[in-house]
């Protein structure tokens, strides 16, 4: 046990982490089999960290190879700098080239439960004709093209043809509302959004299309939408502007040369959730991120040409861009993708998957982990999971009863499981296990990957060895974000200013054992981290605010058994309105229309006035406090303290 100071943490999370003991050593099998085993990779990449990265990046194909590896003016990183690539080449036309021309690169599963097969030939034939189709749209290298898509291969095939042509894309998860969607495009002022007729979620349709028109009202940029035909679903049809998918591609040419990009033009953009109101559009570039995702899919998750790989993340994550789309398909790897919810038509639905694909590593979420494990254990029981051979985790931290769980229920006591810490930002797995080396500890995400260093911070920038702290990144790496698009002011105050000298800020509390092991604790901004995804309290807020009824609001995240956070709000009406018995679900329904399913609130709690200092600035620890049900810190530094206890009480009567 190697933990001992359970004093200065007061969270449950971070209490049951402290109890932790077990160690899972790998396998003599799995490290003699392992793409990497020799733990003095380590200390080589510390050494020479540029070499090593330029290691993997000679694995790529690269129309002109770079001059240097890294040029760092802080907080600007260029990595491979004069280098020439194309990301569609790599993750398509090389593997075409050298062999693999006949082998699955995607195994879908439809959710009512079609498959397709699509070989790497295949995915190489209906990208160089999108491309084509998009570029018979005008689209050129630089625009960016909005992507509003269930999971379907139409998506990575949307990715992939943009990649080919240089085109920027910026996927929105399709759960999002048409609001977000809308500003996800104006931010972006993308040109050509694709979209599809529908998806499948749980049985019922998704009408991406007909949601897609509210948000295109607004979206001057967009001079086109293509129609992905993914059922008989209604939708209306706006001449010249709108075009079936299909139909382009019956018109498009076989081949599109790929366009050599500059390792440091724009891959994509993706939204995520930050600590003011709007969404940050996070930028990508092309040699770097394809150089980390390629090389974490080789070594975290030990691929090999006979593995069956499935990340079960949406596309609309930076998940699904990493380790479904970029990092496996440089690999050459076969992948499952699959459209629909794990408990849908049962509670089985993955394990059947599993078997009958032959899955043998598999990416999940702690959250799914944890409904899972409500679901009992006779929903994998009833499955030959023998193929697997390695599991991971994502997104948030996983308790050790569930990686115990995932241990002896998914992986049989045979597989080992990389739990994999890194962001949106990072765009590639910073830390983990290597699972030909490392020894694992349940709800610890390890070490991080060579060529990585991270370092915990007190606030005042004093370095902890050993205790916890805030979690830094010391020196940059490849597929790193490379700015906030339209915002370098932001880019930088959000990452860059917590400390002097450089250091990138991650916005997550972490500890660090004797044994220099990382223990992530979660988020320290007003970010709540509800099912692995990140949502900004500010957000939420003024989603609520937005309503006629509501007059002020503060959100906090609690504690929650499955998604391991949930929304809280407190939250003043307008003076006049009724408290009826339906303005709790119309606020929350308010709530989803404006963002999305993902930040429904779970609880609402309604009050005169919200805590305040006397400088006006509500109190949301002492919130977060009453919310969880705990007893409130000082509240010394309030405006009016006996807001606090009205609060409190009003909290218990519910
Ligand atoms: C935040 C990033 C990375 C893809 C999915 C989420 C949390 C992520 C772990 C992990 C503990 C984790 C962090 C991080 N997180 N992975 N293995 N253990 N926490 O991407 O939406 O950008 O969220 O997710 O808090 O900062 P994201």
């Amino acid at each position: 046990m190697s933990e001992h100071d359970p004093k200065s943490q007061s969270s449950q999370t971070i209490d049951v982490l402290l109890e932790e003991d077990r160690t899972f050593e790998p396998s003599a099998q799995f490290k003699s089999q392992a793409n990497i085993a020799d733990p003095g990779i380590y200390e080589k990449a510390r050494k020479d960290p540029e070499n090593f990265w330029a290691s993997f990046a000679e694995e790529l194909h690269w129309y002109r190879k770079w001059d240097k590896v890294l040029e760092w003016n802080p907080p600007y990183a260029k990595w491979f700098v004069g280098g020439k690539i194309n990301a569609c080449y790599n993750c398509v036309d090389r593997h075409v080239k050298n062999g693999l021309r006949n082998k699955a690169a995607l195994i879908w599963q439809g959710e009512p439960g079609e498959k397709r097969t699509l070989t790497y030939w295949d995915l190489y034939r209906e990208v160089n004709k999108f491309a084509n189709a998009l570029k018979g749209l005008g689209v050129v290298k630089g625009d960016r093209v909005a992507i509003y898509l269930p999971m379907i291969p139409e998506l990575v095939i949307s990715l992939l043809a943009c990649a080919r042509i240089g085109a920027v894309h910026s996927v929105v998860f399709a759960g999002f509302s048409p609001e977000a969607l809308a500003d996800r495009i104006k931010d972006a002022k993308a040109k050509v959004l694709i979209t599809a007729d529908g998806g499948y979620r749980r049985g019922s349709i998704i009408p991406l299309k007909h949601d897609a028109d509210y948000a295109l009202m607004d979206t001057p940029s967009i001079e086109h939408v293509v129609i992905v035909k993914r059922g008989e679903f209604m939708l209306r049809v706006k001449e010249g502007r709108d075009h079936w998918y299909h139909r382009l591609m019956q018109e498009a040419a076989n081949y599109c040369e790929p366009e050599p990009m500059d390792a440091e033009d724009m891959l994509y953009i993706l939204y995520t959730s930050g600590t003011t109101g709007k969404p940050k559009g996070i930028i990508h570039t092309t040699g770097g991120y394809l150089v980390g995702t390629y090389a974490t899919s080789k070594w975290v998750f030990d691929l090999k040409p006979q593995d069956v790989f499935w990340c079960t993340a949406d596309i609309g994550w930076v998940t699904g861009h990493s380790y479904l789309v970029y990092g496996p398909l440089a690999n050459g790897a076969t992948q499952v993708m699959y459209e629909g919810a794990p408990d849908w038509p049962d509670r089985d639905r993955f394990w059947s998957i599993i078997e009958e694909y032959g899955v043998t590593v598999f990416y999940t979420a702690p959250t799914a982990i944890r409904a899972f494990m409500r679901w009992g254990d006779k929903e994998p029981a009833k499955h030959d999971l023998s193929s697997l051979r390695l599991l991971g985790t994502v997104g948030e931290p996983i308790n050790p009863e569930a990686w115990m769980w995932y241990h002896r229920n998914i992986g049989r006591e045979k597989c080992p499981i990389v739990d994999t810490w890194w962001q949106t930002e990072t765009g590639s797995i910073l830390i983990t296990p290597l699972p030909g080396i490392t020894k694992t500890k349940p709800g610890s995400a390890t070490v991080p990957f060579p060529g990585i260093e991270a370092e915990i911070f007190t606030d005042k920038g004093e370095r902890v060895e050993v205790g916890g702290g805030y979690l830094a990144l010391t020196r940059p790496w490849p597929a790193m974000l490379r700015g906030i698009y339209g915002d370098p002011e932001r880019y930088k105050a959000q990452y860059w200013t917590k400390w002097k000298g450089d250091l990138y800020f991650t916005g997550d509390g972490a500890k660090r054992d004797t044994e220099g092991y990382f223990w992530i604790l979660g988020r320290v901004d007003d970010v709540i981290n509800i099912a692995g995804h990140r949502v900004s309290t500010m957000e939420v807020e003024s989603a609520f605010v937005d309503h006629p009824d509501v007059v002020e609001t503060a959100v906090v995240g609690i504690a929650d058994e499955l998604k391991g956070q949930a929304i809280a709000a407190f939250v003043t009406l307008r003076e006049g309105v009724e408290l009826d018995h339906g303005l709790e679900n119309r606020l929350k329904d308010h709530v989803v229309r404006k963002i999305g399913a993902l930040a429904r609130p779970k609880q609402i709690l309604f009050t005169a006035e919200l805590p305040k200092t006397r400088s006006g600035k509500i109190m949301r620890r002492l919130l977060r406090d009453i919310a969880s049900g705990q007893v409130p810190g000082d509240t010394s530094t309030l405006a009016d303290p006996s807001v606090v206890e009205q609060l409190k009480r009003r909290y218990e009567e519910d």
